[in-house]
């Protein structure tokens, strides 16, 4: 997941270091020995999370102004303090589609309480850190690449340029898995006309952000019912909505080779027997991670198609980055740009 995509030992060792730097402040709360901008230079060295991704979803900080309607909408919803939270605005590029509100922490401000979460539901804290570059990149895809919307003023690509198949989710029941805060089950609600979204994740704090982010844009649903759903990947009794869903959606969740096995069960029990279903994950190669989950799928029986190039803009943008384009230090093809998987029976 390091952003950061040096390889040196030595560098590595460095980022170690560092990191048990910062645990250890925060078990002994102490602060930040070393200046602000020396601690943030560290903190980007071994941050897991890039600040710009594709930023194929525009977004900005929801103003000041309205920060008490942010720290009320926190408490209400019995998320951390407003030090702690904030809220963006994601701005859809389709004419007259309301925004979407999201609530997630403020960079970095993991504590002691997220680990023992994290260990006693042997999860970890990856959904809290930011919302990942292939969320945007699964968001945006949902969005361009659905049969229809509703709303009837055309994103600027048009069908034709349209590098895959799209995806049909009329009256369909689409499940996110690992969304993190949610954002593309969010857009589908919103742009599509599916029956239900149930958006998912296996780390309890995150279904409580994903819960309140859904109670955030309830207005702007239309008919799609949305859930918010506790699924661990290793949960075995989840026979109520086996075999109920016609898509699952997934972004960045094939690099906890620990999860692979119960990632590729949780699939297999959720998509649909009857009638065409499929998965679409969207994952960066990150090493062999890839590779092994998509094993395990062959292994199971399901069947998987890769696509690189499934979207002009995506391909576009990513091809900036490669060619040193600034706006993404480190860009690294193998560990930033999100290949397209379809899973079906
Ligand atoms: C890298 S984050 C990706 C989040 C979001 N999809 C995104 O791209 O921003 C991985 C997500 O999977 C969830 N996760 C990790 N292991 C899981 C498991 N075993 N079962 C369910 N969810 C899991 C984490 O809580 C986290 O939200």
């Amino acid at each position: 997941m390091e952003a950061n995509c040096s390889s040196s030992s030595s560098a590595t060792q460095k980022a170690s270091s560092i990191r048990w730097g910062i645990l250890r402040r925060a078990l002994l709360r102490r602060p930040s020995p070393s200046t602000d901008e020396q601690s943030e230079m560290s903190i980007r060295r071994i941050s897991r999370k890039t600040n710009h991704g594709f930023n194929l979803i525009p977004y900005h900080l929801v103003e000041s102004h309205n920060e008490e309607n942010s720290d009320s909408f926190s408490k209400a919803n019995h998320l951390g303090s407003s030090s702690r939270d904030i809220r963006i605005c994601y701005t859809l590029p389709i004419d007259s589609a309301p925004k979407i509100f999201l609530n997630q922490r403020v960079d970095d401000r993991a504590d002691l309480h997220d680990f023992e979460i994290c260990n006693r539901f042997n999860i970890d804290n990856t959904g809290l850190v930011c919302h990942w570059p292939s969320e945007d990149v699964l968001a945006y895809y949902c969005m361009v690449h659905t049969e229809n919307f509703r709303f009837l003023a055309q994103y600027h690509i048009s069908i034709r340029c349209l590098t895959t198949q799209p995806l049909f989710l009329r009256s369909k029941k689409v499940i996110e898995l690992g969304s993190g805060y949610g954002l593309a089950g969010l857009v589908m609600a919103v742009v599509t006309e599916a029956l239900e979204v149930v958006i998912s994740d296996g780390n309890p704090q995150v279904v409580d952000y994903i819960q309140c982010n859904i109670k955030a844009n309830s207005t702007t649903f239309g008919g799609t019912r949305v859930k918010s759903m506790m699924l661990h990947w290793n949960q075995e009794e989840i026979s109520d909505i086996s075999n109920t869903f016609d898509v699952i959606v997934a972004s960045d969740c094939t690099f906890f080779k620990e999860f692979h096995k119960g990632l590729v069960q949780t699939v297999n029990f959720l998509l649909k027997n009857e009638g065409p279903s499929e998965a679409i994950f969207f994952s960066p190669k990150r090493g062999d991670s890839l590779d092994e989950f998509l094993l395990e799928v062959k292994e199971s029986g399901l069947h998987f198609g890769i696509t690189e190039i499934y979207d002009p803009e995506v391909w576009r943008r990513h091809q900036a980055f490669v060619n040193s384009d600034d706006s993404w230090p480190n860009y690294e093809k193998d560990h930033c740009y999100p290949l397209l998987i379809r899973i079906t029976r």
